[in-house]
């Protein structure tokens, strides 16, 4: 049976650079705050009515194309990770293809809805299909166009200075050499499903009593589509209990990184680099303590994007490799914790 290999990386940013000063235009929030709460400075953010998640995929998708030394008719399946889709359906999956123009070959899409931990379980998915003979060309897409759902009024201030725009994309192939993916491990627990969600628009309809809905609970708005009130008081953005969510990502990162070395008789000390989701610089320094990393062994650029969700460990792993960080036969371990709450990793022997 063959192993998976990422055989192409490219990303994609939008051009526009937003500061944590310029988020002090719109909300009560500082640039000190921000940068030692999270470790963000900036962020970027795509351009309304030009670009859209599927686009930034595209340019990313184009990028890993050419880097895999492939043709786009070459690909044979595509996987896209997102939560800020183009539609609420069809999903950017389809929309991808026809961003490409590869509808000649009319080959399988599929869209996947894990948050912050999407490109960990799309790769996962993509090796099965690889590793099955299924496929030989699969293109992997993570991208968000955070910015468009954001409330940038003091009241969201929580959520939005986290969040930035960009997108990541990989090329997997099928190699008989000793490289390419060794194992992943997926996890989820639905009983955090309201702690980082957006519910609205959805088809819950007030149902559950006993959850609190946060800052919209008592107004139980629900039904299927967005109606006026929603709008106007500001329930059709993301929620977030950032406290909740940090207590547990740092335990369930470590977790399923030591899960995943134990699987294959390795050794913290074996991770020549450690690509984490991006969610925030204070849960990365935590994980890498806790691993007893050196600084080398991990990178990070949140600094730089903030936490653009599905995209950030393919642009992540995108600038590292680009920067030479990551060397035939390193063992490179990608971690990801986020909403569902759903968490993973994968280890690939480069
Ligand atoms: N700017 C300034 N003040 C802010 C702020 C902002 N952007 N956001 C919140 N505050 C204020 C709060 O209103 C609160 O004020 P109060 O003490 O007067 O009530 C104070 O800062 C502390 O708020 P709190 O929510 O307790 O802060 P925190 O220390 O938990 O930090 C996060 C907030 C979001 C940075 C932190 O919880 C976190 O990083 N969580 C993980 C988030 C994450 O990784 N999400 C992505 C998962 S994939």
């Amino acid at each position: 049976m063959p192993s998976t290999k990422i055989a192409g990386i490219g990303h994609y940013v939008p051009e526009n650079v937003f500061t944590n000063d310029d988020l002090t235009k719109y909300m009560d929030t500082s640039d000190e705050w921000i940068r030692e709460r999270t470790g963000i400075e900036e962020r970027r953010y795509a351009t309304k009515y030009k670009e859209t998640t599927t686009t930034m995929g595209a340019h990313a998708a184009r990028a890993a194309i050419e880097k895999a030394g492939i043709s786009k008719e070459d690909v044979d399946f595509i996987i896209f990770c997102t939560l800020s889709p183009d539609y609420y359906f069809p999903g950017c999956g389809v929309l991808l293809q026809r961003e490409l123009g590869i509808t000649k070959t009319e080959i399988g899409a599929l869209d996947i809805r894990n948050q912050c931990s999407g490109f960990v379980y799309g790769l996962s998915v993509a090796d099965q299909f690889i590793r099955s003979g299924m496929y030989k060309n699969i293109l992997l897409v993570g991208a968000e166009f955070h910015s468009m759902g954001l409330d940038f009024s003091t009241e969201g201030r929580t959520v939005s200075v986290i969040f930035g725009d960009g997108a990541g994309a990989v090329i997997l192939q099928p190699t008989e050499e000793s490289e390419g993916i060794l194992t992943s491990k997926l996890h989820s627990d639905g009983t955090y499903a309201e702690e980082l969600a957006l519910i609205n628009f959805g088809s819950h309809s007030g149902y559950h009593d006993d959850i609190d809905y946060g800052f919209h609970n008592e107004d139980k708005p629900g039904g299927l589509f967005a109606t006026e009130k929603m709008v106007n008081e500001g329930m059709m953005y993301p929620y977030m209990n950032g406290q909740k969510v940090f207590k547990k990502a740092v335990v369930k990162f470590v977790e399923v990184i030591n899960e995943a070395l134990k699987s294959e008789g390795l050794e913290q000390s074996d991770i020549d680099m450690l690509i984490p989701h991006q969610a925030n610089l204070r849960i990365a320094q935590f994980v890498q303590k806790s691993l007893g990393l050196s600084d080398d062994q991990v990178f990070n650029n949140i600094q730089k994007y903030g936490n653009t969700t599905a995209a950030s460990i393919p642009i992540a792993l995108s600038e590292a490799h680009a920067a030479g960080k990551i060397k035939k036969g390193d063992l490179v371990c990608l971690a990801a914790f986020g909403s569902g709450f759903t968490w993973g990793s994968t280890l690939i022997r480069w």
